[in-house]
């Protein structure tokens, strides 16, 4: 039977009429094989204005559902609106139970019955918790993030949930903001990269039981807070713009990404969130979004404080017109985009084409089909927690950690016969390694470091905390709360590590340190870690000094005299283990850093794809006048790209098969990269390029390809790439992307310093 307009109008009036479920469900569901844009429409054409705004209001769960219906209050309010169909969507609320008692209130109690959406920040995994992305992205290996994200997404799945906001694909060149743990860190072609295995991650090939919708967020140019300080200003060129910050944005829509969430911050002196050439020019313009776009939490609002909006009227007058869809918690929409359409002052067809792209979504979801698609008791408690989960995610651990110094072989560590002592509060925590953005998960979850060290029995391991990360509540983390003082536990400390062979120092910030609204000035090991770091080492410096932290951390001193130091971030559930297997040597590391770890934060923001300037340097030592610092060298402490291995790689035989791009050509780039050790490794081989001259001034290297090469002791593999003009495209001063004629610079190697060099260049 063939679906028409009219047919839904009947199916709506005629489940309103008898306020039956399953006959409305059926009845919306349309088995037939009308285009979604009609099913779209159809629905639309039932709605009032009302109905319509109600779609593009989000509340945050506001009731416990278990218990009493809420009587009074803002609580009985978003009650009474829910069942007037004025809420299209909720975040926050999670678990079968919880979601399919509010979608019951919509479809069985709202005049045409539509289904809500559930969004939830599943960041790092929802009960299973993997690398934080920030360590994800130094695997480098999109296989693994893709399958990470599709771990969280299917436990999200399986709790209700249908919708994360994730990816974040924000770049950033600043350690001190403490968001940078939830992004790629600070490139666009591996942020990119990364944020389509993501996207691809959490949608799947289809939008089954066990895939949601993703969300690109934040849209644009967050992570460019002025001082690293969150939520402040954001004031950067359009060239930044569109060559660093865009690319992952424009990724994802190209990967088919549903959805997109605006951002907190200015551009341009105009909220993103009241911005229309961002949401309605270039993303729902240029790049051809279809899918919607939801504001961050209450910045329709923040629009008043910004001093771009009068009141919260004006401010939805702004949002609107300029795109934004969807109004996450400010009441903005609900309350005065009815009479702004009746004034004349946001046009119907604005409202129509946001309800459009929301509908849109909720029916490739499926959830007209069957609200309740997500809501199966027996799937969740069969899928939560499970050791398909538990084991994805330790994979994901293990290749997320970043071997940055092992001197004298160190490491791997003896497996029997030896006597270590390990230090430091957070090799006893099983909280700290789940890191921030982590809401759905449990505290007290992960495999703490000492646990992992404890699945080996053959050495004798002593534990000593020598200092406290953080004093009191750390969900609500301030640096007031940060232990500064307390060096009482210094002793024990130092005396286990005289006792020892090896003393492993298991140092950093607490898994809450970083995250939403937990920015530093001071990025170096919080509290007295690090006088107890140096205390220790004057009794043993036999040291393994292993991080975990969210953010590219200024160790310099560390750097200097601890032999071996393990970049482990915050590793989620499996951490312990993942620290463990990589110490004992049972797993190779093999990561590489995606941001840039800086010597001091005076050098904030430093980051590799930095320009030459007009002093980039000078050959007279006593010269004064050059681009440079008077006390500290221009290098990082750690570059981008930077990780050792067990095994040892030369590079060698870079090859070009012609060093003359022509238009509509391709350049094949061959390497050899020889395991120099009697391990066998992994290698993530990468390739720069520099433009020499162009129309507008270019970094004097960019990442443009890397392979992550698996190579046996004693081996040489030849990886190779191709390079075509999309390799050379950029931002240009004609103010489109395009590939301009010239000489370029290529270089292959294991990190952002690599020295293999072959030219080449391009005419069109
Ligand atoms: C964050 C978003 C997040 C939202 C909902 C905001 O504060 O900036 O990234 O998705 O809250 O939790």
């Amino acid at each position: 039977m063939k679906y028409t307009t009219i047919r839904y109008g009947v199916a709506a009036a005629l489940v309103f009429a008898i306020g039956c479920s399953s006959s409305r469900q059926s009845n919306f569901a349309g088995k037939d094989k009308l285009p979604i844009d009609r099913k779209v429409d159809s629905v639309l054409k039932l709605m009032t204005l009302e109905e319509k705004v109600g779609q593009m209001n989000q509340y945050n769960g506001f009731w416990d559902v278990t218990g009493p219906v809420p009587k009074d209050g803002q609580a009985a309010k978003k009650y009474e609106n829910l069942k007037k169909g004025l809420v299209g969507s909720m975040l926050n609320v999670r678990g079968v139970k919880d979601v399919r008692a509010l979608q019951k209130i919509a479809v069985e109690e709202t005049r045409l019955g539509i289904p809500l959406i559930f969004g939830f920040d599943v960041v790092h995994g929802y009960k299973t918790v993997s690398p934080i992305p920030l360590a994800e992205a130094a695997s480098w290996d999109l296989e693994a993030m893709k399958k990470s994200a599709e771990i969280a997404a299917a436990e999200a799945a399986v709790s209700g949930l249908n919708w994360t906001f994730a990816p974040m694909v924000d770049i950033s060149r600043d350690a001190r903001w403490g968001r940078v743990m939830e992004g790629a860190g600070e490139d666009p072609y591996l942020g990119s990269q990364i944020a389509i295995a993501r996207v691809k991650g959490f949608q799947g090939d289809k939008l089954d039981e066990f895939h949601i919708a993703a969300c690109t967020k934040h849209f644009a140019g967050y992570g460019f807070a002025e001082s690293g300080r969150d939520y402040n200003t954001v004031d950067i060129s359009d060239n930044t713009l569109h060559n660093i910050i865009l690319p992952p944005f424009k990724a994802t829509v190209d990967a088919g990404v549903l959805t997109f969430m605006n951002s907190f911050n200015e551009l341009e002196g105009i909220p993103a969130t009241g911005n229309a050439y961002l949401q309605r020019n270039l993303l729902k313009g240029e790049w051809k979004f279809d899918g919607f776009v939801v504001s961050d939490w209450g910045s329709m609002g923040e629009m008043i404080a910004h001093g771009y909006a009068k009141d919260m009227k004006d401010a939805a007058m702004k949002a609107a017109n300029a795109g934004s869809d969807m109004d996450m918690e400010s009441y903005g929409y609900l309350n005065h985009l009815v009479t702004l359409v009746k004034e004349g002052k946001v046009s119907e067809d604005k409202i129509n084409d946001a309800v459009r792209r929301i509908l849109k979504v909720k029916f490739e979801l499926g959830l007209f089909e069957n609200p309740y698609k997500y809501c199966d008791e027996n799937r969740e408690k069969q899928n939560i927690g499970k050791k398909e989960f538990q084991d994805g995610v330790l994979d994901m651990a293990k290749k997320s950690i970043v071997l940055l110094k092992n001197e004298n072989k160190l490491l791997p560590l003896k497996k029997s016969g030896q006597k270590i002592a390990v230090i430091g509060a957070l090799a006893n925590d099983k909280t700290s390694p789940l890191g921030s953005w982590r809401i759905g998960a449990d505290d007290n979850t992960a495999i703490s470091f000492l646990e992992g060290m404890a699945a080996y029995k053959g050495n004798q391991i002593t534990y000593e905390k020598g200092a406290d990360v953080a004093l009191g509540e750390p969900r609500f983390m301030v640096e007031t709360k940060i232990n500064t003082t307390d060096k009482s536990s210094f002793d024990k400390a130092i005396a286990a590590a005289k006792q020892a062979d090896v003393v492993i120092m298991v140092l950093g910030e607490h898994g809450l340190q970083t995250g939403e609204g937990r920015s530093r000035s001071d990025i170096t090991l919080p509290g007295v870690q690090q006088e107890l770091l140096e205390a220790v080492y004057k009794a043993n410096p036999n040291i393994v000094l292993v991080l975990q932290n969210g953010r590219p951390l200024a160790i310099p001193w560390a750097a200097k005299n601890i032999p071996a130091i393990v970049e482990a971030w915050h590793l989620g559930t499996q951490s312990g283990h993942a620290i463990a297997q990589v110490l004992y040597g049972d797993y190779n590391p093999s990561g590489k850093l995606p941001m840039t770890f800086p010597r001091n934060v005076g050098q904030v923001p430093i980051y590799y794809n930095y320009k030459n300037t007009g002093r980039p340097s000078t050959d007279n030592p006593e010269s004064v006048f050059w681009s440079h610092y008077t006390d500290i060298e221009n290098t990082p402490l750690y570059p981008f790209g930077h990780g050792l291995s067990y095994s040892t790689f030369e590079y060698s035989n870079l090859k070009l098969d012609t060093k003359s791009l022509q238009k509509n050509g391709k350049i094949k780039v061959t390497v050899d990269v020889k395991n120099t050790s009697s391990v066998d490794g992994k290698e993530v081989v990468q390739l720069y390029i520099r433009d020499l001259v162009a129309s507008v001034t270019r970094p004097v290297r960019e990442l443009k390809g890397f392979e992550l090469a698996e190579i046996k002791a004693g081996q040489t593999k030849t990886v190779s790439f191709t390079i075509d003009e999309k390799t050379i495209e950029f931002y240009s001063a004609n103010k489109i992307w395009e590939a301009e004629a010239g000489d370029f610079q290529l270089f292959v190697g294991g990190s952002s310093t690599a020295t293999l060099q072959a030219d080449f260049n391009y005419s069109n």
